[in-house]
């Protein structure tokens, strides 16, 4: 029998291994600086349809920036949508044509950055962790409900997110019962379990064990207090990056991105994510939710797969499916994206009982 004091000098051996090897080109672990000048889409709005006014709250006490917009044309206090976005994204990065969209139809809405992104606090940047959003996603809603009570009514709360943030909204549905009054989640991240599987299948054994192996490094650096082990979040197939894309879906990636990220973000995120992918799977939260949800997903999903959206659909008779046959990314721009926000828009205002100004109450339609 092998004893357990045999084994410490092979772990502290795998250990020292993790740090010191610099197996792999796809790592990067030069700094990445925080750019707080990087601030130019962050001014005041102040549009025929809506104002936007930045705002501060706290998270587990960093703060957090976001944009609450304000409807105008409504009388008495508009409910409220919270939204964020998915795997290392920032509300600069295309989340502001869906909160006008809202906006314009009556909703108040906020969105804001997660901790280490964007106009946001903390240290290093670009740290993704299911955890920390889940926190950051309470924190959302206690600052709605503690601070804006005088110009929306918070008893009648929605949640919106995509990709990543369509599990987190599911989990904090969920995990908050009654307190919410609708949800959509669109292309959303639903089993971590099903997705380490598919990109096992397409990326093949030594290509996976390279991506969780990075991770481990990241989380050894970080053990020893030395600067943190980055991976690229999009990337061609081959590259070591959390989503490997054709150039197609790289470009539409691209496409809803500022010219100057907010923060100084870059194309990159800690790489201990890939350890914890698996393990975050909102599907098990779906039973739980009480309110309304308008679950959006596409057919041709290379990311989140059409089949887990299919079985959440089943796991709880509140969730209204609306499927359309594109890809991940197409939701985001053109004819897509005006017909998916507006049927979202619809299904909100439905939900929420939110008052359509007149300036767009003439296009009263069905739902969907
Ligand atoms: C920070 O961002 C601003 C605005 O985008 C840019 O002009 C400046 O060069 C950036 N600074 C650094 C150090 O990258
Ligand atoms: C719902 O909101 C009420 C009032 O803010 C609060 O007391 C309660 O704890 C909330 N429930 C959940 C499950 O968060």
């Amino acid at each position: 029998m092998v004893s357990i004091a045999a084994l410490i000098p092979i772990v502290i051996g795998l250990f020292g291994a993790a740090i010191v090897i610099p197996w792999d080109k796809t790592i990067i672990t030069e700094p990445l600086p925080r750019n707080t000048t990087a601030t130019e889409n962050c001014g005041l709005i102040n549009d025929p349809k809506y104002r936007r006014r930045t705002v501060f709250f706290p998270s587990k006490g960093l703060q957090l920036e976001g944009w609450l917009y304000t409807p105008k044309g409504v009388e008495g206090r508009p409910p409220i949508v919270v939204l964020a976005h998915g795997i290392a994204g920032q509300k600069d990065m295309g989340l502001h044509p869906f909160a006008e969209v809202f906006a314009q139809r009556g909703l108040a809405v906020l969105t804001f950055d997660y901790r280490n992104f964007g106009g946001s606090d903390g240290e290093p940047r670009n740290w993704v962790s299911p955890k920390r959003h889940l926190e950051d996603w309470e924190a959302a809603l206690d600052y709605v409900r503690s601070t804006l009570g005088a110009e929306v009514d918070v008893t009648r709360i929605g949640l919106w997110g995509t990709s990543f943030a369509g599990g987190h909204v599911l989990v904090t549905a969920a995990k908050e019962g009654g307190n919410i009054s609708a949800v959509v989640s669109q292309v959303p991240h639903l089993s971590g379990f099903e997705v380490s599987k598919q990109s096992l299948k397409s990326r093949g054994v030594p290509q996976s064990v390279r991506l969780f192996l990075a991770g481990l490094h990241d989380r050894a650096r970080d053990l020893v207090g030395l600067p943190p082990a980055y991976l690229k979040v999009a990337g061609p197939p081959g590259s070591n990056s959390f989503m490997e894309l054709n150039d197609a879906d790289m470009q539409l990636y691209l496409a809803k991105h500022p010219e100057h990220y907010m923060g100084g973000w870059q194309n990159r995120v800690l790489a201990r994510l890939a350890n914890e992918m698996s393990r975050y799977n909102p599907i098990h939260y779906v039973p739980k939710i009480k309110a309304p949800v308008l679950l959006v997903a596409t057919m041709k999903d290379t990311l989140c797969p059409i089949a887990v959206a299919h079985r959440a659909a089943e796991l709880n008779s509140n969730i209204q499916l609306l499927e359309k046959d594109v890809g991940h990314f197409d939701v985001y721009l053109g004819d897509l994206f005006d017909e998916v926000s507006v049927a979202q828009a619809r299904f909100l205002v439905e939900k929420l009982g939110a008052v359509v100004p007149v300036h767009e109450a003439a296009e009263a339609l069905p739902l969907l």
